[in-house]
């Protein structure tokens, strides 16, 4: 017996050295020290002993699975502390590694030149306000001076949602619903998205934006709508720029003009780019018609004002060289970045 023992105690010494994991470690455990195991066996022999052999046998058996044991809790701990060094090994980080760019974002072209413009005319002391896409026929045409047999509207291929709601084809109607709510004296410029059913082009899109300027006040006339106007697009393309008014007509101002700009390129002398002319179209403007400011129920004996609608598509076209409206709405990247 005391032999089994030392046979027990060899083999499981070198089964132990040897094993390659904490799992075959403990596998080890149950096969020796278990219940089951092969010291049990052995001990569940001692009554055949006799009284002199018990005690040490007993003793022996006793020392071997002491042995066996802290032997078992020795190796495990190797196991773990190994186990643990090769895992910080291999999670090391290099500190000192560059670190990957994060992907940076910019600002679209239309924010770009539109915050310009927002600040020109903040710094003249004008308001920015909004107002709704889908607009009343009111709003968008009837309270401007054109009813609904007018021909202007002809000239804006609307979209009708019903037959007196629309989505707005012009940032006009800002002008009424300011009016109506703030009577004078007024200074704003309303922003926003306007559509009109044209097809898409180079220089059309049924979405496109306008900005709109409209000042009320007493004694305004048309020299602070030129003053103004002129001062906005010398900011905006440099003081060497100079602008031209030719009279037109629009059904809510008297007078109306379109005003023009010396082309950029070529400072007047005529390129390609304003086909010879010298002049670049920008906006169309005029004195508030005296019937729309009594429409939104201001004295027009009282009160004047004046107004002016820009397509910030035109202005940013103009204010970067580009040459194709689609550009601007197709957000390809190789596009977008130039401008970062
Ligand atoms: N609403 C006009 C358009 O869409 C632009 C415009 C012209 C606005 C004259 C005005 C203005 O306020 O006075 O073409």
């Amino acid at each position: 017996m005391k032999e089994a023992l030392e046979q027990i105690r060899r083999t499981a010494d070198g089964l132990i050295a040897a094993a390659a994991d904490e799992k075959a470690v403990d596998e080890l455990r149950v096969r020796f020290l278990g219940k089951k195991g092969e010291l049990t066996g052995i001990l569940k022999q001692m009554g055949r002993l006799s009284a002199e052999e018990r005690p040490v046998i007993g003793a022996l058996a006793n020392e071997v699975r002491e042995g066996i044991d802290a032997h078992i809790r020795a190796r495990m701990k190797d196991l773990a502390e190994a186990a643990l060094t090769a895992r910080l090994a291999a999670e090391t980080i290099d500190v000192t590694l560059p670190g990957t760019q994060p992907v940076q974002g910019g600002l679209h072209p239309f924010h770009l030149v539109l915050s310009e413009l927002k600040d020109i005319f903040l710094g003249m002391g004008f308001d920015v306000v909004e107002g709704p896409e889908v607009e009343l026929d009111h709003y968008n045409f009837e309270m401007l001076n054109m009813p609904k047999s007018h021909p202007a509207r002809d000239t804006q291929d609307t979209f009708y949602i019903t037959e007196n709601i629309l989505l707005r084809t012009q940032t006009s109607p800002m002008q009424i619903r300011t009016m109506e709510q703030k009577k004078a004296p007024i200074r704003i410029i309303a922003p926003g998205r306007v559509y009109r059913s044209d097809a898409v082009d180079a220089t059309h899109s049924p979405l496109f934006h306008q900005i709109e300027g409209l000042v009320v006040d007493e004694g305004i006339t048309f020299t602070d709508l030129k003053g103004t106007l002129e001062v906005f697009i010398q900011k905006l393309y440099g003081p060497e720029t100079r602008v031209r008014f030719r009279p037109h007509h629009f059904p809510y101002t008297e007078p109306s003009a379109e005003m023009d700009m010396s082309c950029f390129k070529c400072g007047g002398k005529g390129c390609p780019l304003c086909k010879g002319e010298g002049w670049i179209e920008i906006l169309g403007c005029g004195m508030v018609h005296p019937k729309v400011l009594e429409n939104c129920g201001i004295d027009p004996e009282r009160y004047s004002g004046y107004a002016f609608g820009v397509g910030l598509e035109r202005i940013t076209m103009m204010r970067y060289g580009i040459d194709d409206m689609r550009l601007l709405y197709e957000n390809d990247l190789r596009f977008l970045k130039q401008f970062n």
